[in-house]
């Protein structure tokens, strides 16, 4: 039995926790909460309070927690939709027929019709394309040498030219032009009336990670502007969050993720065996897409175009996929534009071996370097060489760096020894980055007992002073929370602070698990030590920020496993944290 989410939300935010407790538990208000006698466990002093603010309760004596759902559950031992039911009730709110799984599919919800919509559009697109009025787009794919199975597989089709064919089909489904609008399948003017976004063009269905078309692509046949015209934003199209090929790459069971610009390439390194491609919808690469990739793989290969805006956004991806903790490596197409050119003129063996020399991103922001220079001219070439000196400098593990050096050297035919003279001199001028401590490659280090803790904590003082986040928020992200509840609470209340509210209640809501529930909630009931000076206090919160981001940095290190490549990625981290070390935060 389901009720729909927006419906849940609302009945708990219409019940106050404090009244619904109250009707329980003898409560008194001291400070920003209610107090009580714990229900249960049995005590004799007070160690239970709810806060009106939060929307949420918690026990310090025998660590119960949660919102006022968890509450009900406990308390009167119902289930959840029995809870909902009370709740409703309580709050006069009107609750729909509760759905079975197979209803819920059914729902008149806006979000399942769109997607329906978007569903049955797909199903016109690909039926047009295998009928004779789609011979043109037929023949166009053909011509891109797709085969059959492949364009089923990503269910390729065809809008017609007559722009209005999918407009009466969908009306025949029973969609209203409204719905139409908002799917950003139609639009409507005064002149042409309701007309379809998408004519005579290929069409490439977007499907997110559960196969479920959420947009279209669709490209030109020949030249023409745009090339690809894409659905707009809408509540089932999330360009930020969804990444194309996903569906079928996750499955892919390889170890790395291959991320691509376009859709052509996608299915084309998909018809060729690379199953793992996936690219992104139109836009360029987000931080959204990098945590998704994050949770199939921990090794992206970039195989973006070779032109100078390729390159751009190569570099572009490469910072955010460090930043979310994924080592990155950049496969070189020249002399083609894109693995869709590269594939059909080389073929798949040429690819792999491409795949197995791809470089990690410090020898690629080398080679970007190096097209930055005149090889030819011995005054640039040494220009160039300076450069070198002066990013190997960045390495300060003495070890590390000496590899590097003879790295490069051999890759720009220098000479060892002159180049590492060249790193000494930039060194003695600018100094190294201070080493920081790192675990040995290979090697897990063994997880902190205090790395949960200070998260929790961190948490616990943002909520507290949420006018903090905006002043750690350059140093810290959702990703620095290497635990769970910790993580998801982070990337929730992160968000929530974006915009400007947060909702404690809801948070602890994300959870279904109630031990999951219950740390959560303890977050926003935990109390901060009372420390009397602000130097102390400031002193506290800055060991704590250091813990968090320290224990990440290693975290991420140690998932790089014995990869040397990955040595740049790390230090980006170090960066951060001797910043981080040498930055005073005002707690004022
Ligand atoms: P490209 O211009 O590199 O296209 O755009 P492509 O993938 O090589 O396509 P073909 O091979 O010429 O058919 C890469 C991606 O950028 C987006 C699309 O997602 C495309 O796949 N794009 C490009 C647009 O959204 N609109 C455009 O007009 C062009
Ligand atoms: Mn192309």
């Amino acid at each position: 039995m389901y009720y729909p989410e927006e419906i849940i939300e609302e009945v708990r935010r219409r019940n106050n926790i404090v009244d619904v407790v109250a009707g329980y538990v003898r409560l008194q208000k001291k400070g920003g909460s209610h107090w009580g006698l714990c229900p249960f466990h049995s005590e004799r002093t007070p160690s239970f309070s709810v806060n009106g603010d939060k929307q949420i309760y918690h026990c310090f004596g025998c660590g119960a927690g949660g919102n006022v759902y968890t509450f009900l559950m406990n308390y009167e031992n119902y289930s959840f939709p029995e809870a909902v039911r009370a709740l409703a009730e309580r709050a006069g709110v009107q609750l729909p027929e509760p759905e079975d799984a197979g209803q819920v599919r059914q729902r008149e919800s806006r979000r399942a019709r769109l997607l329906e919509i978007n569903k049955e559009a797909a199903k016109f697109f690909y039926f047009q394309l295998r009928s004779p009025g789609g011979e043109i787009g037929y023949s166009y794919l053909k011509k891109r040498e797709l085969t059959d199975e492949t364009m089923r597989i990503f269910g390729l089709g065809y809008a017609v030219k007559n722009s209005s064919a999918l407009i009466q089909y969908l009306r025949g489904k029973g969609f209203e032009d409204e719905l139409l609008k908002e799917a950003g399948i139609a639009s409507f003017s005064e002149k042409y009336g309701m007309t379809s976004l998408f004519w005579n063009r290929v069409m490439f269905p977007i499907q997110d990670s559960n196969n479920r078309v959420i947009g279209f692509g669709g490209r030109v046949m020949g030249e023409g502007e745009p090339k690809y015209l894409n659905s707009p934003e809408t509540p089932v199209f999330d360009k930020r969050r969804n990444l194309y090929g996903l569906n079928y790459a996750r499955r892919a069971r390889s170890a790395n993720m291959i991320l691509c610009e376009g859709y052509m390439d996608v299915i084309a390194m998909h018809q060729a065996g690379f199953t793992q491609a996936v690219a992104s919808l139109g836009t360029a690469f987000t931080p959204e897409q990098a945590a998704l990739l994050g949770r199939y793989t921990d090794s992206v290969l970039l195989a973006y175009d070779s032109d100078g805006a390729g390159v751009k956004a190569a570099l572009r991806a490469v910072g955010i996929l460090r930043e979310a903790g994924i080592s990155g490596k950049v496969i070189n197409m020249r002399p083609y534009k894109d693995p869709d050119e590269f594939m059909k003129s080389l073929g798949k063996e040429a690819f792999e071996e491409r795949i197995s020399q791809a470089e990690n991103s410090f020898f690629f922001e080398l080679q970007v370097l190096e097209g930055q220079f005149d090889m030819n001219d011995p005054e640039q070439k040494t220009k160039f060489h300076r450069e070198l000196a002066r990013k190997l400098c960045g390495f300060s593990e003495e070890m590390e760096r000496e590899n590097y050096i003879q790295a490069v050297a051999q890759k720009y035919g220098m000479g060892t020894g002159s180049l590492r003279k060249l790193v000494e001199k930039y060194a003695a001028q600018t100094g190294l980055a201070k080493p920081v401590e790192r675990a040995r490659t290979g090697v897990q280090k063994k997880k902190e007992p205090g790395a949960r803790r200070a998260q929790g904590t961190l948490l616990t003082w943002i909520s507290d002073e949420p006018g903090l986040y905006g002043k750690i928020k350059k140093y810290i992200s959702a990703q620095d929370f290497t635990e769970e509840p910790y993580h998801t609470v982070a990337e929730r209340m992160f968000r929530d602070l974006e915009e400007g509210h947060l909702d404690p209640g809801g948070i602890v809501g994300m959870f279904e698990d109630q031990e999951e529930q219950r740390e959560a909630a303890a977050i926003f009931h935990t109390r901060l030590p009372r420390l009397e000076s602000g130097q102390e206090k400031e002193k506290a919160f800055h060991d704590i920020l250091m813990g968090v981001k320290k224990n990440s940095y290693e975290h991420h290190v140690a998932r790089m496993g014995t990869d040397v490549n990955a040595l740049n990625e790390a230090i980006q981290g170090r960066k951060a944290l001797e910043e981080l070390a040498r930055t005073h935060i005002s707690l004022d």
